[in-house]
């Protein structure tokens, strides 16, 4: 199905907005661009026009491509000018209130027509579309940093989201140049379920005095073939930011619960400190791979089970979105089910969880 979206609405243009604003003028389709602070969207268009002059100076785009993306962004300073949108992208801050305000607002403003998606990390969309008119043409389009170029979007469908309003967004990302993945409004969505799971049990690693953060991250290539390690990612993101990331997962329960180094480091908004690693003795390097890998099994485990996303759709994402050339669905279908099941059963135990039923289906998720 071809994407029917010829202009894009976008309300705040900070990180994210502006990185959505790069991708979708990039592909065609013009940009409306609004933010509170209009300084905002100025800063965004001029950042928009230096990712494409690096474009151009690597040879990945014609200067005449270049020009021709800038001239579909459009800042307007009303939200009023976004009337015209088929399809409005919400990138405001993270703060319910902020957004059921804005959602209430926008009602009022756009035809009935319009797509709104919200880029929310944490916040449930099916809550924030009891503030919307068409609750039907709502959805979550989660974009992952940096958007210009990350090929990932979590395509979210919540309670009141219309099949053909996922379809309408599928084929929008697809437009887009992006691998989009469909999944249910749950905490964390697809990737975020596991990847903070996997983080935080290399946290609980180090509180157990089980590893250095050096050791966990040699031996996550290993675990998961992740090529930058959980420590050295959480100091991309910032600790901080992951820290966040998994208190927002608390309602899943104690596995989720952030572990002790993590709050410290994140409370104190400092980085991890990875320091030189030795050899690593061959007992403590399977207790590694085993928690880093019980960290992403046990959380997709539980996600296969309340139908969150697809496997194959995880997978994707783990090698897209996170770089990890093992993805988890494929990763438990080579080991087998006697070998996960080793490796999550300590956790089930120890955290009084009900055996996920997925675990019967390892060997074939991806082929099932
Ligand atoms: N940063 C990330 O890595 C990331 C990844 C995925 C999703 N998200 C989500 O995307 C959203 C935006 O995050 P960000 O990091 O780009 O934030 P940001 O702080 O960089 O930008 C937010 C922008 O929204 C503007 N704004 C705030 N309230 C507004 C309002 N009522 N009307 C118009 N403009 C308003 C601000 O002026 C600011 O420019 C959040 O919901 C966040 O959870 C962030």
């Amino acid at each position: 199905m071809m994407s029917e979206i010829g202009t894009v609405g976008i309300v705040g243009t900070g990180t994210m907005g502006t990185g959505i604003a790069t991708n979708v003028a990039a592909h065609g389709i013009a940009v409306r661009l609004y933010d509170a602070r209009p300084e905002a969207v100025r800063a965004a268009i001029d950042q928009a026009k230096a990712f494409w002059a690096k474009s151009v100076e690597r040879g990945r785009t014609t200067a005449a491509q270049a020009e021709a993306a800038a001239g579909r962004l459009t800042a307007v300073d009303t939200l009023g000018g976004l009337a015209d949108s088929d399809l409005l992208i919400e990138a405001i801050f993270e703060d319910f209130a902020l957004k059921a305000k804005l959602f209430e607002e926008l009602s009022g403003l756009l035809p009935e027509r319009t797509l709104v998606a919200t880029n929310t990390s944490c916040l449930r969309v099916s809550e924030l579309a009891r503030h919307m008119k068409k609750p039907d043409r709502f959805l979550g389009l989660h974009y992952f940093s940096p958007a210009q170029i990350n090929p990932i979007v979590e395509v979210v469908r919540g309670e009141a989201t219309a099949p053909a309003t996922v379809e309408a967004g599928l084929a929008f990302c697809r437009a887009t140049g992006k691998k989009p993945i469909t999944c249910k409004d749950a905490y964390g969505f697809a990737i975020n379920r596991f990847f903070c799971p996997y983080t935080n049990e290399a946290c609980r690693l180090l509180d157990e005095g089980l590893a250095t953060t050096a050791e966990v991250d040699a031996v996550a290539e290993e675990a998961v073939g992740a090529a930058a390690g959980p420590f050295r990612v959480q100091n991309l993101i910032k600790p901080r930011i992951n820290l966040h990331a998994i208190q927002n997962l608390a309602p899943l329960g104690p596995f989720y619960a952030p572990a002790r180094s993590l709050v410290e480091v994140g409370e104190a908004d400092r980085m991890w400190e990875i320091g030189q690693v030795g050899e690593i003795p061959p007992e403590r390097r399977a207790l590694i791979r085993d928690r880093i890998r019980l960290g992403v099994f046990l959380a997709v485990l539980q996600e296969l089970d309340e139908e969150v996303a697809s496997p194959a759709d995880i997978d994707t994402g783990a090698r897209e979105a996170l770089r990890f050339t093992k993805p988890p669905c494929a990763l438990m279908d080579e080991l087998g089910r006697a070998e996960v099941e080793r490796i999550v059963a300590p956790a089930i135990a120890r955290y009084g969880l009900k055996r996920p039923a997925a675990l019967d289906r390892v060997g074939r998720l991806l082929s099932g």
